[in-house]
């Protein structure tokens, strides 16, 4: 495709979205990301000659939120390989991303590494063996390797912000340690989760992180091997099947993409052998993804027929 067609698709998807009045609510559950301009919108696509197509405020860093979930996977399957299923399903929940009742169910068993039970549980197997402090550096520097970018940042304000009210994570933790499925104390694999959650980003930089996944497990323009085909392969199913929890159905049926969604509003998506998109509005709907985000990623796959059905 010219690069010219995608600069002009994503410019124009840009505008669209920035005159919407549909907005979507803020997630004020932690309190720190309310305070996010409701009107902020980015939008990148980097094709597979590394072209960046960006629109909006695809250099403004926004809290990452639940797209670490997928990069703390990424780690954990290349510490641990398979043994991650043996803590984690891989199937999607059907309930909301912090619910609790399949836990009792499936003894302590999150469904899936997206949901925040599941990604707790992955957490807590990057960080053992290490320091809260050497776990949280191994994500954050590998955040910087992939984002091509030094200056990716934990938001500190956002981190001690869930850490104050994350009642409910601590409750998932602290309900999977008494199953044995948590190896380190709940305050320290909590402390991680929370942190890896807050890190900020931009479009920009999340559409680079996402790459690999774009290009059978591998950065087209660094040449980095990141995971196998095979893996970048799985790990997309889960994106597909569980990003958006339980929107994850209806993001599919109109996006037709793997993506994952965090609560500060963003999404990552992969067209495979095609592009890494990340989209920015702070705005979610009811499931608690980016209202937006999901809207403009419709139009876009429309518009360049990249949906994978
Ligand atoms: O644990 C939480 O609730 C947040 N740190 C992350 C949740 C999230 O991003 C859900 N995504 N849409």
């Amino acid at each position: 495709m010219k690069p010219d067609h995608l600069d002009n698709i994503v410019a124009e998807i840009a505008d669209e979205m920035a005159q919407r009045t549909d907005r979507g609510e803020v997630a004020s559950y932690i309190p720190e990301l309310a305070n996010v301009d409701p009107q902020r919108f980015g939008l990148v696509v980097i094709d597979a000659d590394g072209h960046v197509a960006a629109g909006g405020d695809a250099d403004v860093p926004f809290s990452i939120q639940s797209i670490s979930k997928v990069f703390t996977l990424t780690l954990a399957l290349g510490k641990a390989g398979d043994r991650v299923w043996r803590r984690v399903g891989r199937e999607p929940s059907g309930s909301a991303f912090n619910s609790i009742v399949q836990l009792e169910r499936e003894r302590g068993i999150p469904r899936n590494p997206f949901i925040n039970a599941g990604a707790i549980a992955v957490t807590d197997l990057i960080l053992s063996g290490h320091q809260p402090r050497e776990a949280l550096g191994e994500i954050l520097r590998f955040m910087q390797f992939l984002g091509g970018d030094d200056s990716i940042v934990i938001d500190e304000a956002v981190a001690a912000s869930e850490q104050r009210t994350g009642f409910r994570n601590a409750a998932l933790a602290n309900y999977m340690k008494s199953f044995g499925v948590l190896d380190n104390p709940v305050e320290y694999t909590l402390g991680v989760y929370f942190h890896h959650c807050a890190i900020a980003m931009s479009c920009r930089q999340l559409a680079m992180a996402g790459r690999f996944l774009a290009h059978n497990g591998r950065n087209p323009s660094t040449g980095h091997n990141v995971v196998s085909p095979q893996r970048a392969r799985r790990i997309n199913a889960l994106m597909l099947t569980c990003g958006h929890y339980d929107g994850s159905g209806e993001f599919a049926y109109r996006v037709g993409l793997p993506g994952k969604s965090g609560v500060g509003g963003g999404v990552l998506a992969v067209a495979p052998g095609k592009a890494s998109i990340a989209v920015w509005s702070p705005g979610l709907d009811a499931a608690g993804n980016s209202h937006l985000g999901r809207i403009a990623l419709e139009a876009l796959t429309k518009r360049l027929g990249w949906s994978i059905f």
